[in-house]
């Protein structure tokens, strides 16, 4: 359902954001993107979504490849940055209407499918007053409810945990497991283990622009499991070389 083939980007210089990177995603999965910061988790999913273009390599959604066909493709993303840009000034409502203009939703299936979001997320009382005077909870959750107007096939979440309180954070999730059970496909990226673990049908770890291990958490865990068991945190921090070597632990450990 996502294809990315040998995407390469660099933000002039030499050094790679994203390194020949090959990955794909089907109807049915949440696929977690996980990385140390400056891996190029953002990097990726902005030429997922259309924003930056690739040096090198394509994107295809839903079986539409993301250059040649722009329009269609974006129709099939629904995507959530990492830091979403809201005008200030408009309230929520007028900001998903905004949304449903741009794509293109019927007027008479905006509001069942904007109440039943809101409901979801406790945000209909607060849908008439002007985004300048949400939390950054409440702007992340409007985000949220502004990608899935349109009904996108593909769901694009850059760290969409961040700033939502543990019962919002609840709610995504089982939004993110209702939308891969009626066919669609998740894509998010997270420094957050925990979620990973638990969430994810697929993880993939990007370290220094180069997907260095793509597997189900279960498979990941199995082949590092010759020392024991490790828990997705131990084998992220083993694959980026986070980790220290034993002898600098147990010195700090001193
Ligand atoms: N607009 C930009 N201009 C120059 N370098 C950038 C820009 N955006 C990101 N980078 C660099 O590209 C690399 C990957 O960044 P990013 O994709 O944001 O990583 P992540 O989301 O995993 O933290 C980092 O080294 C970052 O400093
Ligand atoms: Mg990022």
């Amino acid at each position: 359902m996502i294809r990315i083939s040998n995407v390469s980007k660099s933000y002039g210089g030499n050094v790679k954001a994203v390194d020949s990177l090959d990955l794909h995603v089907m109807p049915g999965e949440i696929f977690g993107f996980l990385g140390p910061n400056g891996a190029g988790k953002t990097t990726t999913i902005k030429i997922m979504v259309g924003i930056l273009e690739p040096d090198q390599g394509s994107v295809e959604v839903a079986g539409i490849n993301l250059v040649d066909k722009s329009i269609d493709a974006k129709k099939q993303i629904g995507y959530v940055p990492d830091e979403a840009q809201l005008w200030e000034k408009l309230t929520g409502a007028e900001y998903l209407d905004f949304v449903c203009d741009v794509y293109g939703v019927p007027g008479e299936k905006r509001e069942p499918e904007a109440v039943r979001l809101l409901e979801t997320f406790e945000m209909l009382q607060a849908v008439s007053d002007p985004i300048g005077s949400y939390s950054r909870g409440m702007r992340q959750k409007i985000a949220v409810i502004g990608s899935l107007m349109h009904h996108p096939s593909v769901w694009v979440l850059d760290e969409p945990m961040v700033g939502l309180d543990p019962r919002s954070s609840f709610l995504l999730k089982e939004l993110m497991r209702s939308h891969v059970d009626q066919g669609g496909a998740v894509f998010f990226s997270t420094h957050v283990l925990e979620v990973a673990e638990r969430l994810c049908d697929r993880v993939g770890i990007i370290h220094k622009g180069k997907l260095i291990a793509v597997n189900t958490v279960e498979e990941m865990k199995n082949l590092f499991a010759q020392e024991g068991d490790k828990s997705l945190e131990e084998i992220f921090l083993e694959v980026t070389g986070a980790r220290l070597p034993q002898e600098q632990l147990a010195s700090l450990a001193k």
